[in-house]
């Protein structure tokens, strides 16, 4: 900062939602120059792992996985939509077990992660392509939707806590933060997983400032 930077910052390092807001704090930016890759890996994997299942090109998925980048992060299926249907329909015309499919989807979502640490020791084809594509929407100012951490200021009811949402991104980074409708178990898991990166974040930054 001393040296005058005055660009955008595009956190990855992990726990990435912690050292978002750490970062936003120390910088004295605006939330909307501090962004966090967030949960847009884990939305790209949501996105190819119901689009192998379905069939369809993972482009013309349109769903979400919001909250902590970790494990208490939770997919949105109540908005989950490909050609303007619903994902749990796609799923329904497939088997009876609509609820067990999903469980499956969202459970190899939540742990490929660890499945790639095991076989190759670390992740970042993965991540390299998300922060590629956080990068190109703001040097084009697409004005596109993708989900990133960003810093909520009262959007779904929370105050100075990085979580995945989906957001439209352009030149000045953050454009507008998507506040999504949540059936009440998914605003239930938000829940959760506020609690669980601000108890962390709060002793964090206790720590650090003194
Ligand atoms: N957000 C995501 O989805 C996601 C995905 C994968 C990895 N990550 C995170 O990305 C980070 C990097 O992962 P990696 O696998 O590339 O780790 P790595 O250990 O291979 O690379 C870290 C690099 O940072 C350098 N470094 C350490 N301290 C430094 C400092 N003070 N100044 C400058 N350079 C420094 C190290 O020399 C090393 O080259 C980790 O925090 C990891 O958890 C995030």
């Amino acid at each position: 900062m001393a040296s005058g930077f005055d660009g955008l910052f595009l956190v990855a390092a992990n726990p990435v939602d912690i050292l978002s807001y750490a970062v936003k704090e120390f910088s004295g930016f605006p939330r909307e120059r501090v962004i966090s890759s967030g949960t847009s890996l884990d939305s790209a994997r949501f996105c190819d792992e119901i689009s192998r299942y379905v069939e369809v090109d993972p482009r013309d998925v349109s769903a979400f996985i919001m909250g902590e980048h970790g494990d208490t992060s939770f997919p949105v299926w109540s908005n989950a939509s490909i050609g303007g249907r619903k994902v749990t329909d796609w799923i329904a015309d497939k088997t009876d077990d609509v609820d067990g499919v999903k469980e499956k989807i969202y459970t190899n979502v939540r742990d490929v992660a660890y499945r790639i640490i095991e076989t190759k020791g670390a992740t970042y084809y993965g991540v390299a392509t998300v922060l590629a594509r956080i990068c190109r929407h703001i040097i084009e100012d697409s004005h596109s939707i993708i989900t990133v951490g960003a810093c909520l200021e009262g959007e779904y009811g929370y105050h100075g806590v990085y979580m995945g949402t989906p957001c439209i991104l352009g030149r000045n980074g953050i454009e507008k933060i998507i506040e999504l409708p949540l059936s009440e178990e998914e605003k239930e898991k938000m829940d959760i997983s506020y609690h669980a990166l601000k108890t962390v974040q709060d002793k964090g930054m206790k720590e650090v400032q003194g």
